[in-house]
């Protein structure tokens, strides 16, 4: 069975500037938590840092290039906010500033449409030493820094999106502390949350202010949760996972409240107004889905949660996530019923880490890739079958690169990168992705 994507359909990519910029010390730009986090011993899996990365910073034209060839619509890519405000607020690195003037026109000139995310977890360490996400300052600081952005490209570059994957930054950031700035506690997490979604309704509305046709959003996570077993405490844990992922900021951005099981602790940190800062109009519903979860209790874990692997029999990546383009099918349908009403809706991220070998003939064979891809392109094909308006996709990633704690551990990319010399060279995947950027119709299996 062979099956068309509408016209106009967004053939896109997502890349994050932590994870493929390098030139860390380069132009003026300012250290970011993830920088700090990086260089500490133990942190990351091998040791590895962003300092190189993909040395996107240099070699863009070459990436850009490839995107042209990929036959992509649109890309996502992220500024790096202490490359442009290097000690977060106050003064500006104008370098920086050339450094996305630079990238934004090579993107267009590709005819390629730029869509801009302004937070994909690099906060200006300047700023964390103030408290970071933990200080509601941080969510003015913020918006100053997103009013910046939009008057220097807001001309150029249409659709902005305020975060991605807040709730990574806050979970991982401030609750296990496995991610920048590494601090492990719940009412720092708590703390966190509510102060990006204070950033985010900040952010939209100084956005809007700058420029009335800039199209907005914010990209979520969503994941659907299944208790590890039938125990109460399992149930419980699978609850408050799904309000601490996929619920904690969406529910107050469009619905105007917190999710159930964390509502009461957020009582204390709610102020007169904060619900009508956090919920702005939206242009677009957007969010990134790899898997589905498997929840069980752990008394250990501030939100008394862990992860529990895949049932043995289910297919998974090289993450240890369970392939299952069923489950975006069903996070597609709940989010157009929970969320996106009418709104347009956007996979922003979606892919696969896989072992890729490059073989004797030069070349990455990566056919589980392709079938990672086929099998959610699929489940792309029936929401819009369904009546969900999916416009667009955006494959995670252009680029192998920086793949936060587990460094260069794990392969994402279309397109395959040499650490050593950091050649790059196209998967198998990225003729798969072409063809299909390029109007080839999806064959299902
Ligand atoms: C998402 C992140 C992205 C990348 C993928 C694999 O959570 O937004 O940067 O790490 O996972």
């Amino acid at each position: 069975m062979a099956e068309h994507f509408p016209d106009g359909f967004l053939w896109g990519a997502s890349t994050a500037a932590y994870q493929i910029e390098g030139a860390v010390s380069e132009d003026g730009r300012g250290p970011s938590i993830w920088d700090k986090f990086s260089h500490l011993p133990g942190k990351i899996v091998g040791g590895d840092t962003g300092d190189i990365a993909c040395g996107h910073y240099h070699r863009y034209p070459a990436d850009v290039a490839l995107m042209r060839e990929l036959g992509l619509n649109a890309y996502r890519f992220s500024t790096s906010w202490s490359r442009i405000l290097p000690e977060g607020r106050g003064a500006v690195n104008g370098k920086g500033l050339e450094f996305y003037d630079r990238l934004t026109d090579a993107v267009l000139a590709a005819g390629i449409e730029p869509w801009l995310c302004l937070y994909h977890w690099d906060l200006p360490q300047a700023l964390e030493d103030r408290g970071g996400w933990q200080n509601r300052d941080c969510a003015h600081w913020y918006a100053d820094y997103a009013l910046l952005v939009a008057r220097r490209f807001g001309d150029r570059i249409r659709h902005l999106a305020t975060f991605n994957e807040p709730n990574v930054a806050t979970f991982k950031g401030y609750g296990d502390g496995e991610h920048a700035p590494g601090i492990r506690g719940r009412a720092s997490a708590l703390k966190a949350l509510h102060t990006m979604n204070l950033a985010h309704g900040l952010g939209m509305q100084a956005l809007r202010s700058e420029r009335a046709d800039l199209v907005l959003g914010n990209i979520y996570n969503l994941h659907p949760m299944e208790p590890a077993s039938g125990r109460d405490e399992d149930r419980i844990a699978a609850e408050m996972l799904d309000a601490m992922w996929s619920r904690a900021f969406p529910d107050p951005q469009i619905l105007g409240r917190y999710p159930a099981p964390l509502a009461p602790e957020m009582e204390a940190l709610i102020r007169p107004g904060d619900f009508e800062i956090i919920r702005q109009r939206q242009d677009y519903f957007a969010f990134n889905h790899y898997t589905r979860l498997r929840v069980r209790h752990d008394a250990d874990h501030p939100f008394h949660v862990a992860e529990v692997p895949p049932e043995p029999d289910r297919k998974v990546t090289e993450m240890g996530w369970e392939v299952a383009p069923d489950a975006l099918l069903a996070t597609m349908i709940d989010a157009k019923e929970r969320y996106a009403g009418d709104l347009p809706i956007y996979i922003t991220e979606n892919g696969a880490a896989f072992t890729d070998e490059v073989t004797r003939d030069g070349k990455i064979h990566d056919r589980e890739r392709i079938e990672y891809l086929r099998g959610y392109l699929g489940a792309i094909l029936d929401a819009i079958a369904a009546g969900i308006d999916v416009r667009g996709y955006f494959v995670w990633s252009l680029l192998d690169n920086f793949e936060w704690g587990l460094g260069f551990s794990k392969r994402f990319g279309l397109v395959h990168v040499d650490y050593a010399t950091l050649e790059r060279r196209p998967k198998d995947s990225f003729e798969f992705y072409g063809e299909l950027a390029r109007g080839a119709a999806l064959v299902r299996r």
